[in-house]
């Protein structure tokens, strides 16, 4: 059996691209700004680490960033042009899993978005930062043409359930015993963006 996985095009986005931006997508005092290169990497692993249960190795960080650089996102504060991020998201790409398996004959074409990690700075908090990052990369996953998009969460984030599931509509897939190392259950979540 062999499926042509379909091709994920970069989106090339650089700040001055104009971007369709809802008014719930901007956050008064923050920018949104796009990763740059391997030089930002600690600061992605410093703003995502804090909050991690277990920790992902550089090579994770590595994959998600190298791979699709703009799926990374950034939220700055404005008013200090010194200041270093306080938010960011990190995601990928991939051939939808079930499309992958399917043994039909043509290319599969299916993508599905998947959110690896999110985080805000506990100072920066409640502000629909969160909120934001996350609709940016939906918006540009939807705009690479994932008909989905996925994530994972401990069921005890309660923050991270809010957001996803009563804030931006998400819908618990799955239900995943001992999922993480330190023995926590999860929720598959997706959001379904079309056909
Ligand atoms: C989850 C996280 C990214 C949310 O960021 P945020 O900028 O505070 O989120 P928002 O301000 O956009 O919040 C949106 C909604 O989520 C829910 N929410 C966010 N934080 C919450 C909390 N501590 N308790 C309950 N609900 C919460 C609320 O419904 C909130 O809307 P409201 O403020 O109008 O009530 C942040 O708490 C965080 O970084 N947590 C640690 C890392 C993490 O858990 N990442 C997700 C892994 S999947």
């Amino acid at each position: 059996m062999t499926t042509l996985a379909p091709k994920i095009q970069s989106l090339n986005i650089d700040n001055s691209n104009q971007e369709q931006i809802d008014e719930d997508m901007i956050i008064q005092g923050i920018k949104f700004v796009n990763y740059k290169d391997e030089s930002q990497i600690d600061i992605v692993m410093k703003l995502v680490g804090r909050d991690l249960s277990e920790p992902y190795s550089i090579f994770t960080y590595r994959y998600f960033l190298t791979r699709f650089p703009d799926l990374c996102i950034f939220a700055v504060p404005e008013n200090d042009p010194n200041a270093e991020p306080i938010g960011c998201i990190v995601c990928k790409v991939d051939p939808e899993e079930d499309d992958q398996m399917n043994e039909n004959e043509g290319p599969t074409t299916k993508l599905c978005g998947y959110i690896g990690m999110l985080a805000v700075d506990t100072s920066h908090r409640r502000s629909g930062i969160g909120s934001a990052l996350v609709k940016r990369a939906v918006r540009r996953m939807e705009h690479m043409g994932c008909s989905s998009i996925m994530l994972e969460t401990e069921v005890t984030n309660k923050a991270a359930m809010k957001l996803y599931e009563d804030r931006l509509g998400f819908m618990r897939e799955e239900f995943l015993v001992r999922y993480y190392l330190n023995n926590n259950d999860a929720y598959r979540l997706r959001l379904w963006l079309k056909d």
